[in-house]
């Protein structure tokens, strides 16, 4: 039970002022690794089923430099991973990582199933590397937040739009980017994939910077 004198958890997060910054302190890697690794993992386990051993691989090959992190005192409530020109969140991930973590016949699989997800930048656009809030912040405006500094980024950067895919099982994330003003271009139906990653679609979203 919580004492009357202290706040719950969700009132801390809801008080704090959340700190937006680009990228995140190298204190907190570890902590980016587990939140993308947890909010990702039905995409990433086919790839690699080891848990230690994949996030492992994300803690090594994040770029820090790559997103755009929301702290609470020194703790990461969330980040939101970009690919521009300069590169992407997971662009760090190199095959020597992967080898070196689940072996040379694991991590042919590993790659080709990574070589999936990946996705380029056109040179006018940012793409998003996967956004995440933690569980028990979520809800507060962290996401919104997140995305309003991209944006920010991007267009100081001269993007003239962002970019993201979202799969047909996460309504949630769809209905906040359509909030946030995305708009749906197309639908790629991968049936195949659905046994595999348990999702049998992938929907393309724009949003286009003034
Ligand atoms: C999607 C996500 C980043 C949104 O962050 P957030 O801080 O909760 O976002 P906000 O508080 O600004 O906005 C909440 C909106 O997110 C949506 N949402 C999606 N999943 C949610 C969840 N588990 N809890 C609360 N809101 C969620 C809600 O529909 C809500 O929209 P509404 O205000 O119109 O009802 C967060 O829910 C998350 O990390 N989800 C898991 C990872 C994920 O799915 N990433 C997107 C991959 S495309």
């Amino acid at each position: 039970m919580i004492a009357e004198s202290q706040p719950a958890p969700w009132e801390h997060v809801a008080m704090a002022a959340v700190e937006y910054r680009l990228g995140f302190p190298e204190s907190v890697r570890e902590e980016a690794a587990a939140l993308y690794d947890e909010a990702f993992a039905a995409k990433l386990r086919p790839g690699m089923r080891d848990d230690v051993a994949r996030r492992q691989v994300l803690a090594e090959g994040l770029d820090p430099s790559r997103c755009i992190a929301a702290l609470d005192d020194g703790a990461l409530l969330g980040i939101a991973g970009f690919h521009d020109a300069g590169g992407s969140l997971t662009g760090g991930i190199t095959v020597r990582s992967v080898v070196r973590a689940v072996g040379v016949l694991r991590a042919v699989k590993a790659i080709a199933v990574f070589a999936l997800l990946e996705r380029k930048p056109k040179p006018d656009e940012l793409l998003m590397d996967g956004i995440v809030v933690r569980a028990d912040a979520r809800g507060r405006g962290i996401g919104t937040g997140l995305f309003a500094e991209l944006e920010a980024y991007a267009r100081a950067h001269g993007r003239r739009r962002i970019r993201l895919d979202v799969v047909d099982t996460n309504p949630g994330a769809r209905r906040l980017y359509e909030r946030l003003g995305f708009v749906a271009t197309e639908t790629e139906r991968t049936p195949y994939l659905e046994r595999f990653m348990g999702f049998s679609a992938s929907t393309t979203m724009l949003k286009v910077l003034d």
